[in-house]
């Protein structure tokens, strides 16, 4: 496969901006209406989705191991995405599919590319598509024998710890299991939308899950404000490699970062951290008030909770040290600072491993103050929650951000 003619070719595609992609989504509904309902109403922010992740996984399908592997999660994960059949009946992605997105896909890089668009840059893009498309279908086929296509989760409880924040806990019908620090595409029905949440807590043995929301856009502010004990939840698999990688050097302290409800993944690390042997942690989060620490109670309680392992700690401290921090606070007793500058002081951090997770301007400053008093790069771990991306290509937009460049921001 000539990858070096697909990246190029892509990367002269990725320049007609959003126009490429309502042509991408006008040439598949030509082809296929019934594929319209599958999208959703307003595809003003989402409709590159797709789009934009094809292009990029078809231009890096060199590392065969890479590809296959993120291909097959793919499909797997795609089985949450039903057809309709002629009576209008769900039915399971098929092969029929795949081939209506890439006629849709070769009639879009034709209509952009213009004269660069020849035969063999045609047979290029039509293989390695097909390539790619083989190994969602077979990572489907496969995932069938071991997990159901989406999970139905009941909300059991729901507590509105702010008027903008809400944290509740559903029990899905089958134990979903997931890693600290990955999330999970949820679907409120209603909005037939699908987004990203991470849970808040290490797997339990119940499979119930919490989830942390702050009222920001049209689903989290559903949730927020209309969520009820009873109702019933979508859950696809679970996604994210960088924060569930917390353990890679266990024998490494470690430090998390936290800002706004980007302490739920860092809590559930937390959590499997208290579950296992012990870890000397410090868990730093921030808000701009104390009314934004809306977890504090239950961050104090697993500080006090000893680890289910044999913890030895030297000096007789605990295993977690949680430190909450605000940027004013009329009589607050405690750190003041964002919880970079906060993080920062606390330090140095030269022998850690650090997670950092909280909105794109807090990930940003935190990285660069931990960068600047000494931290290796290499040592942070960061997953993007950008709802326009795909979360396991989020680390690599950053990489490329060419791939990108028509991504809507919500
Ligand atoms: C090689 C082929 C394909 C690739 C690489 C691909 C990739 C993706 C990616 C990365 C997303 C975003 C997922 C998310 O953010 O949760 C997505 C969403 C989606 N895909 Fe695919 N897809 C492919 C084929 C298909 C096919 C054949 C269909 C069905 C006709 C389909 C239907 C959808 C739907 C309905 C969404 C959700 C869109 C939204 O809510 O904005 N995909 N796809």
């Amino acid at each position: 496969m000539d990858v070096a003619a697909l990246r190029q070719s892509w990367a002269q595609f990725c320049v007609a901006g959003p126009e490429a992609a309502k042509y991408f989504y006008a040439t598949l509904f030509v082809i296929a209406p019934e594929a319209r309902t599958m999208f959703p109403t307003n595809m003003q922010y989402q409709q590159d989705k797709l789009l934009s992740a094809l292009g990029h996984i078809i231009t890096h399908v060199d590392d065969e191991r890479e590809l296959t592997a993120f291909a097959q999660r793919l499909g797997a994960d795609h089985r949450r995405f039903r057809g309709e059949d002629q009576q209008g009946r769900p039915v399971p992605l098929a092969e029929w599919h795949y081939i209506w997105v890439g006629q849709a896909l070769l009639a879009t890089l034709e209509r952009f590319l213009g004269p660069r668009w020849t035969p063999a840059l045609r047979a290029e893009w039509a293989a390695a598509y097909e390539l790619v498309a083989r190994l969602m279908l077979t990572g489907a086929a496969e995932a069938e024998r071991t997990s159901p296509p989406y999970w139905e989760a009941e909300v059991q409880r729901v507590q509105r710890r702010r008027a903008d924040v809400c944290v509740f806990t559903v029990r899905p019908n089958y134990l979903c299991d997931y890693l600290p620090g990955q999330s999970l595409p949820v679907q409120v029905p209603q909005l037939r939308m699908w987004r990203y949440l991470s849970p808040a807590n290490a797997p339990r043995a119940d499979g119930t899950i919490e989830f942390h929301v702050r009222a920001a856009g049209r689903f989290s502010t559903h949730l927020v404000r209309k969520l009820r004990e009873g109702d019933q939840l979508l859950l696809g698999l679970p996604v994210g490699v960088a924060l569930s990688s917390y353990d890679r050097s266990p024998q490494l302290p470690l430090l998390l970062v936290a800002g706004g409800t980007g302490l739920a993944p860092l809590r559930a690390v937390a959590e499997a951290v208290q579950q296992g042997p012990g870890r000397a942690t410090t868990l730093v989060v921030g808000g701009k008030t104390p009314d934004d620490l809306y977890d504090d109670q239950a961050l104090r309680e697993l500080a006090a909770t000893p680890p289910a392992g044999s913890w030895r700690s030297g000096a007789g401290g605990g295993w977690l040290r949680y430190v909450p921090t605000v940027e004013s606070g009329w009589q607050w007793q405690g750190e003041v600072g964002t919880a970079g500058q906060t993080a920062v002081r606390l330090g140095p951090w030269r022998d850690t491993d650090v997670l950092v997770c909280g909105s794109p301007e807090m990930t940003r400053e935190t990285i660069t103050a931990l960068t600047v008093s000494g931290v290796p790069p290499e040592r942070i771990l960061v997953e993007s929650y950008d709802q326009s991306l795909y979360p396991p290509l989020a680390s690599a937009a950053a990489a490329a951000p060419q791939d990108f460049s028509w991504t809507g921001v919500r």
